[in-house]
């Protein structure tokens, strides 16, 4: 099977199994559930969850509870996300907590969580207890990475290499954790769940330092979020450390009086476009896309540790390659 096929696949599947997954709650409950699951997410997580249980030769069976559970876990973070970064349009339609209220976010993303955990009650010992544990410690990362997110919002000092770390713990241990969930129920070896998984932590930084890009010089009907959201946010990204880093005094002082103050609604375009101007001016949009094309390079290099045939690499390869492109 070619690979856009098979990747179409497994995209409808998940699809369809995501639609069995919360239907017994409150009317209500099940109405925001279903607005979420049948939103147009890419499924990046769930498809590499599969596809690795593909090259490592597993059952797709087996590993479709696993897929679930790391997308619903997605789904939870995402709606829990937009209440703590106030954003507004999530997958081109309303966030939950703009549609209906902060409440209903809450705890329409608790049912996310917990179905997360309770797909992996498919799974007998010992692998239901290696999926969980992955899982738990996955989650703490996520939320530790969610907490310094939000504090550097507010604290200067903050470099590259926080940044770095940073975007590892909210974003790229999920992919690793996806991509590892699928080799360890393919049985594979030590050496090649932990060559998956840093394969994935390195994609997944790669993830989100272009989801970063996008948030300032995407286009929002196609990237389905607000764009300018991180900078009324004042989201130290990659674009804000390279300004700081390669900026004048003036545009340094500029860009900071601007991250120094919440501007509100009222003043948000204006700042958007200022601080975008200081950026395209210091060529940070470049300096971004070279750091995700030399992160998704580094991630192909762990390919190399895997103990799989040529094709199977070049799946991954095709998949980090199309992630690259991405404009959403
Ligand atoms: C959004 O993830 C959150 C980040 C980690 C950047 P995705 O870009 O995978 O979101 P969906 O699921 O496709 O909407
Ligand atoms: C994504 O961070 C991390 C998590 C959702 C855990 P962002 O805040 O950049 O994600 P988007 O841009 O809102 O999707
Ligand atoms: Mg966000
Ligand atoms: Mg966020
Ligand atoms: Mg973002």
């Amino acid at each position: 099977m070619n690979f856009d096929n098979l990747i179409n696949d497994y995209e409808n599947l998940i699809n369809k199994k995501l639609k069995t997954v919360y239907k017994n709650g409150p009317k209500s409950l099940v109405e925001v559930f279903n607005y979420v699951i049948n939103s147009d997410g890419k499924r990046v997580r769930p498809i590499l969850t599969l596809l690795t249980n593909h090259v490592c030769k597993g059952n797709i069976e087996n590993a479709l509870p696993a897929a679930l559970s790391i997308e619903m876990f997605h789904d939870f973070t995402l709606v829990h996300d937009d209440i703590m970064d106030s954003a507004k349009l999530r997958r081109g339609s309303a966030t939950v907590h703009s549609k209906w209220n902060i409440n209903t976010g809450i705890i329409s993303g608790d049912v996310m969580l917990i179905s997360a955990y309770q797909i992996l009650e498919e799974y007998e010992n010992p692998l239901f207890s290696k999926l969980t544990k992955l899982l738990n410690k996955t989650a703490l990362e996520v939320c530790k990475g969610q907490q310094y997110d939000i504090d550097f919002e507010k604290k200067v000092e903050v470099n590259h290499n926080n940044y770095l770390e940073m975007i590892r713990l909210k974003t790229a241990v999920l992919i690793g954790c996806g991509l590892k969930m699928g080799a360890l129920i393919a049985n594979a070896s030590q050496e090649d769940l932990e060559a998956i998984y840093e394969f994935g932590e390195l994609l997944g930084i790669a993830f989100q330092i272009q989801d970063d890009y996008l948030d300032v010089y995407g286009d929002s009907i196609s990237f389905g979020k607000k764009i300018g959201g991180d900078i009324i946010e004042n989201k130290k990204t990659i674009l804000f450390h390279h300004a700081m880093s390669s900026g004048s005094i003036n545009e340094k002082k500029e860009l900071l009086k601007w991250y120094d103050k919440r501007t509100g609604n009222a003043l948000g375009n204006e700042k958007i476009d200022a601080v975008k101007s200081i950026f395209d001016k210091l060529n940070a949009g470049e300096a971004c896309m070279k750091l995700v094309n030399d992160y998704t390079k580094r991630a192909f290099k762990k390919l190399s540790h895997l103990n799989i045939s040529q094709d199977a690499k070049n799946i991954f390869k095709n998949f980090g390659n199309n992630l690259m492109k991405r404009k959403f």
